[in-house]
């Protein structure tokens, strides 16, 4: 008996892969989540959800009115609205409604390279082709002229790009990014700033929906905000895009624990404040670590950075791993070969970190310290 065959484009993909399984009981430094967990308000509003709430459906209400507060919060005097506000279940959710909406079959993505690793499959699975550009140089800088020629000459359904670059860090400058999305009024030109908030990248203080249509942000509350196991990611453009996008997603993607737990850390800002100055004290600690150790690094934007150990990289990962540590290999992505990414936390677990993976590097057969 054969089964029944699935779509082509999705017989020949390559779904996303990461080790998801098994990580609740170590330092989580593999996926740049926020390494204590959410605002214990919360907790509190969780731990008070009403039964009826677990028997009905979801309600969204007041949730797009609650991340509009919280973005002009930050940026005092920024013009938007709820409708320019779309909502989905993790960016992740959202990067894939974004190439149903727009990823007409044969049609171009354009992206740069090593980025994150989801756009890929989303374009294959709607038959697109992908032209990602490569980092530039030691430092990794932002393809800026190649990306430019390429949207002019190919005119890509889609551009997406990471700013700050997860794995690189690599920052690009707003206006640039301005500049970009006005040059190609055809192009949706999508800036994911997942991890914006560690430098201030943000697009969003300068971007006008109206004028620039083309131009989507994707915010998350997994890495700052600590609610990575609820899923919850929102876009922000221009409202009929956003409206566009919402077509393609179900009428409860988001359930109703996550949408209690969003507005209750979208009000408490000074939780997720105090935890990304956490995290920058952590980033200058152990940049001076690896710096005083001469160790082959390449620290930039977001809570991350790249280590070139002079031991085979796989064995350092199994052995941090022996230690209750994880950490992410980046075997196979180009121009970062042999490096691990690590996430920066607080200071304290960046310490513990640095003890472990000194002392393995120094011990010739990597025996657990
Ligand atoms: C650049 C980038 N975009 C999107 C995501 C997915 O975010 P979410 O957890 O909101 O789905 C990640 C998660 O690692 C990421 O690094």
């Amino acid at each position: 008996m054969t089964e029944p065959k699935p779509r082509s484009e999705v017989e020949n993909m390559t779904g996303y892969q990461a080790p998801l399984e098994g990580r609740r009981n170590f330092l989580r430094l593999d996926f740049n989540e926020n390494t204590l967990g959410p605002s214990p308000k919360v907790v509190d509003a969780l731990r008070k959800i009403p039964v009826n709430h677990i028997a009905i459906y979801p309600e969204y209400d007041g949730l797009r009115e609650a991340v509009v507060a919280n973005l002009q919060k930050i940026n005092p005097g920024l013009q938007i609205n709820s409708e320019q506000i779309g909502l989905f279940n993790g960016v992740d959710a959202a990067i894939h409604a974004i190439f149903h909406t727009y990823g007409d079959k044969g049609s171009q993505l354009l992206t740069t390279t090593p980025t994150f690793g989801y756009y890929t499959p989303c374009a294959h699975m709607q038959g697109m082709e992908v032209c990602a550009i490569p980092y530039e140089g030691e430092n990794l800088s932002f393809p800026w002229e190649k990306i430019q020629a390429t949207l002019t000459r190919e005119h890509p359904k889609l551009l997406f790009i990471c700013n700050p670059n997860n794995p690189t860090g690599t920052r690009v400058a707003a206006n640039k990014l301005q500049t970009l999305a006005k040059a190609a009024p055809k192009t949706l030109v999508v800036v994911d700033e997942l991890y914006e908030a560690f430098t201030g990248d943000s697009v969003l203080p300068t971007a006008n929906f109206n004028t620039t249509p083309n131009l989507v942000i994707l915010r998350s509350l997994a890495k700052t905000a600590g609610l990575a196991g609820l899923r919850i990611g929102f876009a922000i453009g221009n409202s009929k895009i956003i409206e566009f996008i919402n077509r393609v997603t179900g009428p409860y993607d988001i359930n109703s624990f996550a949408v209690t737990a969003a507005i209750a850390a979208l009000e408490d800002q000074d939780y997720v404040d105090s935890y990304i100055s956490e995290v920058l004290n952590a980033k200058e600690w152990i940049t001076k670590q690896l710096v005083a150790n001469g160790t082959r690094h390449h620290i930039d934007g977001g809570n991350y950075f790249l280590i070139w150990p002079e031991k085979e990289p796989s064995s350092i990962e199994s052995s941090l791993r022996k230690n209750g540590i994880l950490v992410r290999g980046m075997t196979g992505k180009p121009l970062i070969e042999r490096s691990i990414r690590v996430s920066i936390g607080t200071t304290s677990q960046m310490k513990t970190f640095w003890q472990v993976f000194s002392t393995i590097e120094n011990t010739s057969n990597h025996a657990v310290p």
